[in-house]
């Protein structure tokens, strides 16, 4: 198939009007009907549209991004001081560009191939053609010299389509989850075109260090470029003027702010409390919270609190586990068989070990609204995240900011990018089942002041790093990287 460039000849005159524009692969709302059955939008729960939404307003700010209706056109709308530019997905680019490439290509490669990615060069085509949709769209709305930020893996190229379309833009990427190395990368049959993607952007965000590394040594090594400090100099197609990128770390985080505000709140206090004793007020409450994904470490945290009641070192009367896993992907394979298999394990454990009065694991397969979260947090002793792979993990920072009495014992897998900040946690290495159920039961039985010391600290950095500094951060090293004009080298 053809590859299909932007149309560079966009008149001057179809420039929009805004200033900073994010652009993502689903916009910040979710559709809602009220009591009328009248239909309208709520923006989404999050952290990045909190943290953006007052640079929105502070500047003439829109929103590109998918309104997560295969098929419609809409035309673009306001919702609480944002403007939203909704770009349309048919069916079939739903299935070869977002269940396909996204999440069957990129998402099990950058994660380490722990789900063997799949490569189509039908998926290929569709991700080009639709990441320049998403770049034509912001090209249309962005004003002259306008602040572009693109979000995540799934819109890789829209930083070069934006290059080309519009020269003048200053233009940021975030790369949310993890970028691998060049021995995993290499797989990638269009490899050097996801970089030259990337490197349209003035700034490119990974979450940690390693990221970074990984994607400077990608850029050497498949594109022969030049790194020096953070800084990747290419040469053009034309081999004319050499234009520089600028790669950093910027490990993201939460609305801390909100958080705490939540878990002083008596009635989310009084729900936390509620839980407990739904559960039979247990010595013990564990917490898995996760997107049913095979990259969070389920069926091992899973394997693990089994062997745990079956040698005795928990009782069912004792102790209780609920593992929220948020429905996710539904359509893919590989996350349909990963639900057949957290089900089966989780009858099977139940079925051996519930009694009468207790349950062993109590399985929701739901998302709940942050107040129901943050309840859930409070109510729990110890909280698990074993993700086998995972760029950031946000749920670790949300437990340690709702811990504003710094109780609570944080169980963190190492291959997180929570692990480099929250030291203090008991980093667990999850394939290790066995260092895993002691890491469990070490949770399980940690002191006060032990637990308090870890959580102190944890809450020291938590606070001190939230989303709000995160997207400043981010948004100064862009606006630095522009106007030392790195962007165009002579
Ligand atoms: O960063 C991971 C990510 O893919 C985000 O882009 C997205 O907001 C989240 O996970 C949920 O994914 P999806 O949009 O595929 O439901």
């Amino acid at each position: 198939m053809q590859i299909v460039r932007p149309n560079v000849d966009r008149p001057l005159a179809a420039r929009g009007p805004y200033d900073f524009v994010v652009v993502s692969n689903r916009l910040p709302v979710d559709r809602v009907t009220d009591d009328d059955g009248v239909q309208g939008w709520r923006r989404s729960p999050g952290g990045l549209v909190t943290a953006l939404a007052p640079v929105m307003e502070g500047h003439d700010g829109a929103w590109v991004g998918w309104h997560g209706a295969p098929g419609e056109t809409l035309e673009p709308f306001d919702n609480q001081n944002m403007h939203l530019v909704p770009v349309p997905l048919s069916e079939e680019e739903v299935e070869l560009y977002y269940e396909g490439f996204a999440n069957s290509t990129l998402w099990p490669l950058y994660h380490d191939v722990i789900a063997p990615p799949e490569f189509h060069r039908t998926w290929w085509d569709a991700y080009h053609q639709v990441n320049l949709r998403f770049g034509e769209a912001v090209a249309a709305v962005a004003a002259e010299g306008a602040t572009v930020w693109v979000q995540d893996y799934q819109l890789q190229l829209v930083p070069q389509y934006l290059r080309e379309l519009r020269p003048d833009l200053v233009i940021g990427f975030f790369n949310h989850i993890p970028f691998p190395s060049p021995e995993i990368f290499a797989q990638m049959p269009w490899r050097q075109s996801i970089l030259e993607g990337l490197l349209g952007a003035d700034l490119i965000g990974f979450q940690r260090p390693s990221d970074t590394a990984n994607f400077l040594r990608c850029t050497r090594r498949f594109l022969g470029a030049t790194v020096k400090a953070r800084h990747v100099n290419l040469e053009t197609a034309s081999g004319g003027a050499r234009r520089s990128s600028r790669a950093e770390p910027f490990p993201i985080s939460i609305d801390v702010g909100r958080i705490q505000e939540l878990a002083v709140r008596p009635d989310v206090i009084a729900r936390a409390k509620q839980i407990r004793e739904d559960l039979g007020n247990p010595k013990t409450i564990l917490l898995g919270v996760d997107r049913l994904d095979y990259t969070k470490g389920i069926t091992h945290r899973l394997k693990a609190y089994g062997e745990l009641l079956h040698d005795g070192s928990l009782k069912v009367e004792d102790a209780a586990l609920i593992q929220v896993a948020s429905p996710s992907r539904e359509r893919v394979e590989s996350y349909r068989l990963l639900r057949e298999e957290v089900d089966g394990m989780v009858g099977r454990i139940n079925g051996q070990f519930d009694t009468m009065q207790n349950t062993a694991i109590r399985y929701l397969h739901h998302s709940y609204p942050v107040e129901e979260m943050v309840a859930l947090y409070l109510a729990a002793d110890v909280m698990l995240v074993t993700a086998l792979r995972d760029g950031m993990n946000l749920v670790a920072k949300e437990y340690v900011a709702s811990r504003v009495d710094s109780t609570g014992a944080l169980v963190l897998s190492e291959f997180t990018g929570a692990a480099d900040q929250l030291k203090a946690a008991l980093q667990v290495n999850p394939h290790d089942i066995d260092g895993l159920k002691e890491t469990i039961v070490k949770a399980v039985n940690l002191s006060r002041s032990e637990s308090g010391r870890r959580m102190r600290s944890m809450r020291r950095q938590v606070l001190d790093h939230d989303v709000q500094r995160w997207s400043r951060d981010f948004l100064a090293t862009l606006a630095q990287s522009a106007a030392k004009g790195g962007a165009h080298l002579p």
